[in-house]
């Protein structure tokens, strides 16, 4: 079943309250909150705070995308927050089998994100274990990006592994995903589809907007 996730960071954080409230009416089954250090990525963003305000407002899943080093010294916190789907890089885990363990050990599910240039065979050997994929479809760190066409490839490729190995993971694509793209992410596999920019693009309701690329998603 293909899931709108609607990423905050391109919401208008002056009433982000509010941006959470309209995609949840808009029906968006998750929320993902991108938290940024500044050290994995060139950009920061947001912390446990604001999980913990934005779990104030919203009874939707919320999933922490952790674009950040050594997230394993920050899964507790995470969890505490109200993080229900917490997701690690695969890129900063020499240890993401320990990692993996330790985000079902605080009750939540398990998401490992891949960048760009990072194969997909390098989770070959986690898959089992994990209940979600991301696989990044831009450089993360910034909203309003155009979506990498050299990364569909490896969502074809991913969807192709679970098969064989018979797991119902799900892929979650990550950046660039539009009206124009959600049909190719979706062909090619996905069926978590992360929207930042789409979807509070200011030119129409979180609602239209969310409700436009479910439309294009499942065309
Ligand atoms: C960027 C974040 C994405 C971003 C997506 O690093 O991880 O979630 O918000 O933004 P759009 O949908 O605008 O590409």
């Amino acid at each position: 079943m293909i899931e709108i996730v609607p990423s905050i960071l391109s919401a208008d954080f002056a009433r982000l309250g509010e941006q959470v409230r309209e995609a949840e009416a808009g029906g968006a089954e998750r929320i993902q909150i991108d938290v940024m250090d500044g050290h994995f990525v060139p950009n920061i963003t947001m912390g446990p705070l604001v999980v913990e305000a934005v779990r104030r407002v919203t009874r939707l899943p919320l999933e922490a995308h952790l674009m950040i080093t050594n997230p394993q010294e920050y899964i507790e916190t995470f969890a505490q927050a109200g993080a229900d789907i917490i997701i690690v890089h695969q890129e900063v885990c020499p240890h993401l089998h320990r990692v993996i363990k330790q985000i079902k050990a605080a009750g939540k599910r398990a998401g490992v994100a891949i960048n760009p240039s990072t194969p997909v065979f390098m989770l070959k050997d986690m898959l089992s274990l994990l209940d979600m994929v991301l696989v990044m479809t831009i450089n993360p760190g910034f909203g309003g990006q155009e979506l990498i066409p050299e990364t569909l490839p490896k969502i074809v490729e991913l969807r192709r592994m679970l098969a064989e190995r018979h797991l119902s993971c799900d892929i979650e694509v990550d950046g660039g995903i539009s009206e124009k793209t959600a049909a190719q992410v979706v062909k090619a596999g996905a069926n978590l589809l992360v929207a930042g920019s789409s979807v509070y693009n200011k030119k129409e309701s979180v609602a239209q907007a969310i409700e436009r690329l479910r439309r294009a998603a499942t065309s």
